[in-house]
């Protein structure tokens, strides 16, 4: 406590408008009212000199304690509201992780897993059982036992990545899931109804309408008196399923080494026209024949749809490349 000075109510008052400076910049407006030229205090240091000599050293004496007085507690104000201005901005700027909690989105499957999941569903409701093969195939299995000899023009239409292994056989990225066809007529005794759902690999240049790494849903069936009414039928069941009981299907005669006869499956689409899905057709005889089974007692038929294309359809992507840019701001969508 001061002692009790003729300079003692100019502190008082001096305290008091500190005190009532909210934040930092009213109490720097302040200021100079408290310490500077133009202060009270310093106003009275000038009636100093009217004084006389011992009177002026008391007083001048008086003068500097209340100086010091305003001083420190400005000093101390300013200290206050300093930490108090970075105690708000650091409330205002922290990083509540707690919050994060709420707002966590359960993950789901990519567009392409979730249709991939629903193709399997849909056949293993009509007794299919789901066959897997390699990605990376022999010549045999890709083409050859698929009825594709070295010299046959469907070869190159494939446009197969090779890869080199060093082995005498040639060795490739599968460039159709048809090869799992082969394996498991290799392995197993008809009647057989499958579908193989994987990945398979082309050479081409990614578009609107290709991936070079797509995936691709292949079915068999083989038993006794099968027919190409038992192939339409069995897609237009499956096309209805998966995109709803108004789209229609329809064949075209088309050519596949590995069906003798082979057609390409068109979907009708809202505004009327046709859309290419797939391809189908009866097992060639001699693809029978390369896994050792008769087709004087067993016929099949085989078909194979592009699952990319299939949920790019489905959700009406208009270019296919969305499936594999990882946004997911257009992945959460669906
Ligand atoms: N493997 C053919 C392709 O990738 C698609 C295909 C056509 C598969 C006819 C089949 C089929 O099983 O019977 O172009």
């Amino acid at each position: 406590m001061l002692p009790m000075t003729r300079f003692q109510t100019l502190v008082d008052d001096a305290v008091a408008a500190i005190d009532a400076a909210g934040d930092l910049a009213a109490l720097n407006a302040l200021r100079p009212n408290l310490v500077g030229k133009k202060a009270p205090l310093a106003e009275a240091s000038r009636s100093l000199g009217a004084m006389d000599e011992a009177e002026r050293k008391l007083a001048g004496q008086e003068l500097n304690a209340a100086r010091q007085a305003v001083q420190s507690h400005l000093d101390a104000r300013t200290e206050t509201l300093r930490t108090e201005a970075r105690r708000a901005q650091y409330e205002a700027e922290r990083m509540d992780l707690t919050e994060v909690r709420g707002e966590l989105r359960r993950g789901h499957h990519h567009l392409v897993t979730q249709a991939r999941d629903r193709l399997e569903d849909l056949f293993v409701g009509m007794g299919y059982t789901i066959a897997e093969g390699p990605e990376v195939e022999t010549a045999w299995y890709n083409f050859e036992a698929l009825n594709i000899p070295e010299w046959h023009p469907a070869r190159g239409e494939f446009d197969t990545i090779f890869v080199n292994l060093g082995e005498s056989e040639e060795v490739m990225l599968r460039s159709h899931t048809s090869p799992v066809q082969i394996r498991t007529m290799e392995n197993t005794e008809p009647p057989i109804y499958v579908v193989a759902p994987g990945r398979t690999f082309r050479t081409d240049a990614a578009d609107a309408t290709h991936l070079p790494a797509f995936n691709q849903i292949e079915g068999l069936v083989v038993d006794k008196g099968i027919t190409f009414g038992d192939m339409a039928g069995t897609i237009d069941s499956f096309v209805k399923a998966f995109f709803g009981a108004e789209v229609n299907t329809r064949l075209r005669p088309s050519y596949f080494p590995f069906t003798e006869p082979s057609a390409e499956v068109d979907i009708s689409r809202a505004d009327g026209s046709w859309l290419e899905l797939a391809g189908c057709g009866m097992v060639n005889p001699q693809v029978l024949r390369n896994c050792g089974i008769d087709p004087e007692v067993w016929q099949g038929f085989a078909f194979g749809f592009g699952i990319d294309r299939l949920a790019a359809m489905r959700y009406q992507l208009d270019d296919i490349r969305e499936l594999v840019n990882n946004d997911v701001r257009f992945l959460r969508q669906f």
